[in-house]
């Protein structure tokens, strides 16, 4: 029996995982894990001050984690390869192997003149007090390979008269306030949002008649709550039709998901338990102990086959893959923070355990996917944020998400990212892709 994420969430050296824990420790970490990472990550907006964070007395032990060597270069993802310059295509550059870079002219905003900056992820009002964080760009491998720093009128004429759709959880929602903030020094879009609901946004750019969206979606497949609210059971092989039914007109989809994978899980395929991650003895039936990827694979799998399955889809799907958090000396709830103010060069820290595991399987599935859509004229590409964020242990907002006598549950963020900041990059990445798929 394995208990929750902290293996992820404790990234690098001091990952730890409970295993046999006694069962109310156990219950009462799972109930405060629910309470620090679920709220955040679905409601940033609401005031969980109350909720009791000293609760839990027992740490949970030690974990026996793996190391997994891993080769880069043997396993990153032939379709990245795009060429940095139309005019030397024979130069050919994956944009997503390489290292970051010191750039002075960086920020391109700040919280004065971008409005759609998240209380949780503006940094600089809460005090963050170096600055060096926003100023770096992602360098590609290679003579010539460059990554343009995201222009946004270039951006705004090569999406007029289009739409893109965000799915997945927070940390997409934290994407799509990044490209709103890039974007506001040509022009703020006016909200048409359908549903009035913070996790149903639509933003409309009237100048150049393009539509944004995002669809919250923590799973990408059905869920229920149950055990109080706090343990998900996931439907592997159902659609979740929030967004399956909304996303067919669009013209890209950036598909994502990420750390609500590290929570139990029971897991259901045709309508059955077929076993469970970080399993809970009173509430899963003796179901087995699946593993971390086994719901992350299933759950893209089916997402990926509703994209496949939309009849007048004719849109490019992005995969957004995995991005690890980044708590370092204890757990998310023991003091763990992220307190660097540089980043990683790449011979600091490596891919491994869960994260690697999850990446892996999304890109089986990404793979598989992209295959089954090639027969249908669908177009899927790898946004692959996975290595270029794991050096970006100084990009969240840690304890400058909120004022420091504010008594919150997520005291130190290390899963979202501050704006302005590196996640401005996935942007960079998408204007390179959309620029190279027009061509
Ligand atoms: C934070 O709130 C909890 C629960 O309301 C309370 O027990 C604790 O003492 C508070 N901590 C501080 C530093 O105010
Ligand atoms: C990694 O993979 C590349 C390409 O397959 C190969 O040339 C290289 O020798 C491998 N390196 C290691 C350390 O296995
Ligand atoms: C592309 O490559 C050509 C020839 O090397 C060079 O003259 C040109 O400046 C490059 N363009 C860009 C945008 O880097
Ligand atoms: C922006 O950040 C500054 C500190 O750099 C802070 O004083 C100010 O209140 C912030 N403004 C907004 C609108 O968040
Ligand atoms: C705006 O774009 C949509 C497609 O997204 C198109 O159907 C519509 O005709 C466009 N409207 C104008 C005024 O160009
Ligand atoms: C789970 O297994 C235990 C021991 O094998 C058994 O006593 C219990 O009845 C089982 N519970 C369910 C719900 O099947
Ligand atoms: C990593 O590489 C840089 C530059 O190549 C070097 O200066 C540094 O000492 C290396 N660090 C480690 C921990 O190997």
């Amino acid at each position: 029996m394995k208990h929750q994420s902290h293996h992820d969430l404790s990234h690098g050296k001091n990952q730890a995982v409970v295993q046999k824990s006694p069962k109310p420790v156990l219950i009462a970490f799972f109930t405060l894990f629910f309470l620090t990472i679920f709220i955040p990550l679905s409601y940033p907006s609401i005031n969980y001050s109350s909720f009791p964070f000293q609760s839990i007395t027992n740490p949970p032990p030690p974990y026996d984690h793996h190391d997994y060597s891993y080769n880069h270069t043997a396993n990153l993802p032939s379709t990245t390869t795009i060429s940095s310059n139309a005019s030397t295509n024979y130069n050919k550059c994956n944009i997503f192997s390489g290292e970051w870079i010191p750039n002075p002219e960086a920020p391109y905003y700040t919280n004065k003149t971008c409005w759609e900056i998240h209380e949780h992820q503006n940094c600089m009002k809460y005090g963050r007090p170096d600055s060096d964080f926003m100023r770096w760009r992602w360098k590609p491998d290679g003579d010539g390979c460059e990554l343009p720093i995201f222009n946004p009128t270039e951006f705004l004429e090569l999406v007029r008269g289009k739409s893109l759709a965000f799915v997945g959880d927070s940390v997409a929602r934290n994407h799509m306030q990044s490209l709103i903030c890039l974007l506001s020094r040509v022009e703020y879009p006016v909200d048409v949002s359908i549903r009035p609901d913070f996790n149903f946004k639509r933003w409309r750019y009237t100048t150049y008649n393009f539509t944004m969206a995002t669809f919250w979606t923590p799973y990408l497949i059905r869920r229920k709550e149950s055990y109080n609210g706090g343990l998900f059971s996931l439907y592997l092989d159902e659609f979740d039709e929030e967004w399956t039914n909304q996303v067919e007109e669009f013209d890209y989809i950036i598909l994502s998901a990420g750390q609500w994978f590290l929570r139990p899980l029971i897991f259901y395929e045709k309508g059955n338990v077929v076993g469970c991650h970080y399993c809970l003895p009173d509430s899963n039936n003796n179901a087995t102990e699946l593993g971390v990827s086994y719901g992350y694979r299933k759950a893209f799998r089916t997402a990926f086959k509703a994209i496949n399955s939309l009849k007048n889809y004719k849109g490019i799907t992005y995969l957004r893959t995995f991005v690890p958090s980044h708590f370092e000396n204890g757990l998310w709830n023991k003091g763990g923070n992220c307190v660097r103010t540089r980043p990683f060069r790449r011979n600091e820290t490596q891919l491994e355990g869960e994260t690697l595991e999850l990446y892996k399987a999304q890109l089986e599935e990404f793979r598989n996917a992209e295959r089954e859509g090639r027969e249908r004229g669908l177009k899927f590409r790898l946004l692959d944020t996975t290595q270029v964020m794991l050096l970006r242990p100084d990009g969240h907002p840690s304890r400058y998400g909120h004022w420091p006598q504010e008594n919150v549950t997520l005291h130190n963020d290390c899963v979202h990212w501050c704006l302005p900041g590196p996640i401005d990059t996935w942007n960079d990445f998408l204007l390179e892709m959309m620029k190279i798929d027009l061509h």
